[in-house]
């Protein structure tokens, strides 16, 4: 099923409406696919493609190239879809020349239609000069995957009044910058909603809550493919058994002789 194409004007009229954004993410054409026939509203490819398909134990090792590869291939499965290519780690921190060619990749090489950055207050100028580059963005804020080493690990940010307040600045200094929608990962419910209702522009969340505009959630988790399930997850299927299992069954048959049978063979 074909849908019309969203820009990013839909997601500031769904805001306004107080219509859901749903975002999931997806690393390869099937998905992809299949995100678009269930009328998911955007497909981020994340850059914890690292985990969910490399077989890394963080975001940290993912690079442009890796970010690349798979967002074509969700270009290839979605060619409808509204797709966020995520910036991966150093991708945008050795200089905003870098950082603009490499943003510019996703949108030329992988015809994704925005991207989006882990970002604290020294990402400001790069939004803005991301922006005026004729390069929508997102910006990430709250638990930032890629600065755990720096920041103590995973955790919820925003407990304390001053971190509150502090994200509800760097939302709106974001939003002033440029951004066209805030993500927060693992936020309290109760400051990301306090922070979608301030803004101007939509929220997606993770971790924080449902006064966001909208959700995102990593496939894998959802679909119940790897073992470990995040609080702010839920499975929608046991895809993980569910292969477990085929396998087992067709590595049974080959060994016994049942597959393949006179059905299978020409
Ligand atoms: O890479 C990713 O999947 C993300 C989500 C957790 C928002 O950044």
């Amino acid at each position: 099923m074909s849908q019309k194409k969203a820009t990013v004007r839909t997601f500031q009229k769904m805001k306004k409406d107080g219509s859901k954004i749903v975002m999931v993410t997806a690393y390869d054409a099937p998905t992809a696919a299949f995100a678009q026939e269930a009328g998911v509203d955007m497909i981020l490819i994340g850059d914890s493609v690292g985990m969910a398909m490399l077989g890394y134990s963080d975001t940290i090792p993912v690079t442009m190239d890796d970010m690349i590869h798979h967002s074509k291939a969700v270009r290839r499965g979605a060619p409808d879809m509204f797709l966020v290519g995520d910036m991966p780690y150093l991708s945008y921190h050795t200089g905003m020349d870098t950082a603009i060619l490499n943003a510019g990749r996703f949108m030329q090489e992988a015809n994704c239609d925005c991207v989006k950055l882990e970002c604290s207050e020294e990402e400001l100028p790069l939004v803005r000069r991301m922006v005026a580059a004729g390069i929508p963005v997102i910006a990430h804020i709250g638990l930032l995957p890629q600065s755990v080493k720096v920041s103590g690990g995973y955790r919820v940010h925003g407990r304390e009044e001053a971190q509150a307040e502090r994200l509800m600045k760097l939302a709106l200094d974001m939003q002033d910058a440029g951004a066209f929608c805030v993500l927060m990962e693992c936020v309290p419910a109760a400051l990301a909603e306090k922070i979608s209702k301030k803004l101007a522009v939509p929220t997606i969340g993770i971790g924080a809550g449902a006064g966001c505009d909208g959700q995102v959630q990593v496939i894998t988790d959802i679909l119940g493919i790897g073992s470990f399930l995040p609080k702010h997850a839920k499975r929608y299927a046991e895809l993980g058994e569910a292969t477990r299992q085929a396998l087992k069954q067709y590595t049974d048959e080959v060994k016994s002789g049942v597959f393949p049978g006179p059905e299978n063979s020409f």
